[in-house]
Order: C-alpha cells, then structure tokens, then sequence
C-alpha cells in the first residue's frame, strides 16, 4: 500500500479566514486531520480556527504535546504523537496536522516531523505557509512591520535583560514572543529606555476576543494570555 502524506498545514492566528487556499483544500482532502490537543479538555487553539472547515467524512485525532521544558518528556510525547500519525500514513491515509500561525514558525510541528523522519526515513511530509503572529499583530495595529530598512529582531522566549538590550541596540522594530510571564521585567527595562509610548502589546490578534494595548505607560501591571506579543518600534521611522 502507498503510504499516505503528511501536510504540516498553517491555519493563521484565529480569524478562520487567514488559512490560505492551498492550506484549505489540503485540509478538507486529508482523511485524518491532527492538531494539538487542547488544555483542560478544551478544544485546542488551531482545532477552533479549523472547525468549521472540517469535513463530516474527516476523522479528528488530538495529539498530546505536553507545555514542559523537560527533553525526556518532550521526546516522549513527540514520539506517541509519531507514533500515532505514522499509523494512519501506513494505512495510506493523507494526514493534515493544523498548525496555529505559521507551521514554519516555531511550530511543534517540527518536532512531529523531524521526529517521524528519524523513525521512519521514507515518510513523505508538506508544509503549507501561512501568516504569522508578528505579521498578523502588526495587521491588527494597523501598521507595517518593517518598512525601508529597518532591522526586526524577534524574540521567541525566557530572553534575559541582556538578550533585550541588545536586541534594542541593534533592531529598528523587535518582537517578543511568550512575553506573558516576563511583562513586568520588560517594562521595566522599555521603561528605562523611554520605549513605552513606541510599544504595543496585541493578546490574541486576529481572534474575535484579541485585545490592543497602546501606550504601555498606562499598562505597567498586565495579565496576560499565552497568545500575547510584544512589539517595540525602536526608531521612528517616518512612514
Ligand atoms: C510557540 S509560538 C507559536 C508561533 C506561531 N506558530 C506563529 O506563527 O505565530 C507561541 C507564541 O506566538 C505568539 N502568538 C501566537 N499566536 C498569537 C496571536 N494570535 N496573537 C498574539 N500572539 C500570538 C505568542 O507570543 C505566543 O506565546
């Protein structure tokens, strides 16, 4: 039998709307569609943004990848989640997995698939683009990213006071990713350099509930979701 394909699939940031048509049609083709499971029985971020794309013939398989930073554990869940997807792959079905953003963009998807393909070298896997939160943030503050030749730095997580400063040093715009737990630090340092007013924080960009915080002077105590990003415009560069 033919093994079946597997399509790491970009599903945007929460406007269902933001999956591309190639990422649309792969997604209603495939027999199996994938994504990570949700927290607390919920339904996950990406099984949300495709739900009303799904097909009624299509079965739904949650896959388990656990919020930890212990390899062992992480190694683990990557390998049942292998697992699992090369199963159908062998039955010859096609499996996509929905990836919130892009799945090339620090996706877990790279895991499953870098993981399948040590296990199993023959597999066959595609990757659909899509948009990002960076872009889709910069989308919802109704501004460009980066224009000219500014220089845009990001940064995806636990980055130290440092990794900030140099970041500020170098970069006309810069992007901090899970920026939930480590707001108060980053305040603090935006705070020092006179950044506030130049900087903007977008909770859940592109969802129906997404929040905009301007002017972080007015914000030095946020609580945050998880789905929340930083963005510091470091010049003004005019527009
Ligand atoms: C593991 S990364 C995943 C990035 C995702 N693949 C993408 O393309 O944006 C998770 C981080 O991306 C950012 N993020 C993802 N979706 C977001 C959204 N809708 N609004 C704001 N930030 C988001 C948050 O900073 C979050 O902590």
């Amino acid at each position: 039998m033919q093994l079946g394909i597997l399509y790491g699939i970009s599903v945007g940031t929460g406007d269902p709307e933001l999956i591309t048509v190639k990422g649309l049609r792969i997604l209603q083709a495939a027999d199996i569609v994938t994504f990570p499971q949700g927290i607390n029985n919920k339904p996950g971020v990406a099984q949300k943004i495709i739900s009303q794309w799904l097909q009624p013939q299509q079965t739904t398989v949650p896959l388990y990848f656990p919020y930890v930073r212990d390899q062992n554990i992480l190694e683990s869940a990557w390998q049942k989640a292998a697992a699992i997807v090369w199963q159908y792959l062998q039955q010859g079905n096609n499996v996509a997995f929905a990836c919130e953003g892009d799945v090339s963009f620090y996706s877990t998807f790279t895991y499953l698939a870098a993981t399948l393909t040590k296990l199993h070298p023959e597999v066959v896997i595609e990757t659909v683009p899509g948009v990002c939160s960076p872009t889709a943030a910069a989308s919802e503050l109704q501004m460009p990213l980066t224009v000219s030749n500014e220089r845009l730095i990001i940064l995806p997580a636990i980055y130290t006071v440092a990794e900030l400063e140099t970041a500020l040093d170098l970069a006309e715009v810069v992007v901090l990713l899970k920026v939930s737990s480590v707001y108060k630090q980053v305040w603090q340092i935006l705070q020092k350099r006179g950044l506030l007013e130049s900087s903007w924080v977008v909770e859940k960009a592109t969802c129906s509930d997404r929040k905009i915080y301007h002017n972080l002077q007015y914000h030095p105590h946020l609580q945050l979701s998880y789905f929340s990003l930083l963005l510091i415009r470091v010049l003004k560069t005019a527009l």
